[in-house]
């Protein structure tokens, strides 16, 4: 008797896990919110990424934390995407866009939003994120001054126990320049979709005009499907 109640135990755990792979499999990544979140270096994107997973349970997905953990998997293509992240330069868009292509592919399913946290950073990084992924339902774009910017990594640098390879004020000046030299045509090519908020401010302020972006989002969605 026994047995037998172990075994149907067993064969019930099969086939929800089962179930739970075909879901994922059925679910289509427009079905839940994508966000794209834009800003220079060091503007608070992670930061206020992080205060949204806690909120909405949302997947965050850094292209910078993508890049990082193949540089320190000490692969030979992680030592060329070191070079590139240390002089402050763009690795190329098929690198970044196959990591967040394969992290999306195995959050699907279980995900109830994706925050895409610095991508894109150029305007073809988001052309081919849109044909190739999904269309992104909003992009937020943190607004801050390069001196800020500048002061808060250099801050977090010297907090830091581990500082990050590009974390030093020669590198983040490239960074910066980088920066400036792309995103008036994301913007420009985004206009609609985009939400411009004023990063110079409390952290707790900032949170509180993403909110509400969100939740617009998210209505919007909830929308989308009584009507499908
Ligand atoms: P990435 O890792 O994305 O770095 P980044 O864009 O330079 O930005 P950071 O992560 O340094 O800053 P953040 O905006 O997340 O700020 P944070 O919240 O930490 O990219 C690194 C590199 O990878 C790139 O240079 C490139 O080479 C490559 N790469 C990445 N994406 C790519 C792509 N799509 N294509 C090609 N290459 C790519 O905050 C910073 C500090 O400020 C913290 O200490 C925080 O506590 C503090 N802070 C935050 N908000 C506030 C506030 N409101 N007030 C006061 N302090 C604040
Ligand atoms: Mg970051």
């Amino acid at each position: 008797m026994l047995f037998m109640c172990h075994q149907m135990a067993m064969k019930k755990e099969a086939q929800d896990k089962q179930k739970a792979e075909q879901r994922r499999k059925a679910q289509s990544v427009s079905d839940i919110p994508i966000i794209w979140i834009l800003g220079g270096p060091g503007c608070g994107k992670g930061t206020q990424c992080a205060k949204i997973v806690e909120k909405y349970g949302f997947t965050h997905l850094s292209s910078g934390d993508l890049l990082r953990d193949e540089v320190a998997s000490g692969s030979d293509k992680g030592r060329e995407l070191q070079e590139l992240m240390v002089s402050g330069a763009l690795v190329p868009n098929a690198e970044v866009l196959s990591l967040l292509n394969a992290a999306i592919t195995r959050a699907k399913g279980a995900s109830k939003g994706f925050l895409i946290d610095g991508y894109p950073r150029e305007k073809n990084q988001g052309i081919e994120f849109e044909a190739q992924i999904a269309p992104a339902d909003l992009a937020i774009y943190f607004d801050c001054s390069e001196e800020t910017m500048l002061k808060r990594i250099l801050a977090r640098a010297a907090a830091a126990t581990v500082k990050r390879a590009d974390d030093n004020e020669a590198t983040i000046r490239s960074r910066l320049q980088t920066f400036k030299r792309n995103t008036s045509d994301i913007l420009a090519l985004y206009e609609e979709k985009t939400l411009t908020i004023n990063a110079e401010r409390d952290v707790e302020d900032i949170f509180m005009e993403v909110v509400e972006a969100i939740d617009c989002v998210l209505q919007k969605k909830e929308r989308e499907s009584k009507i499908c």
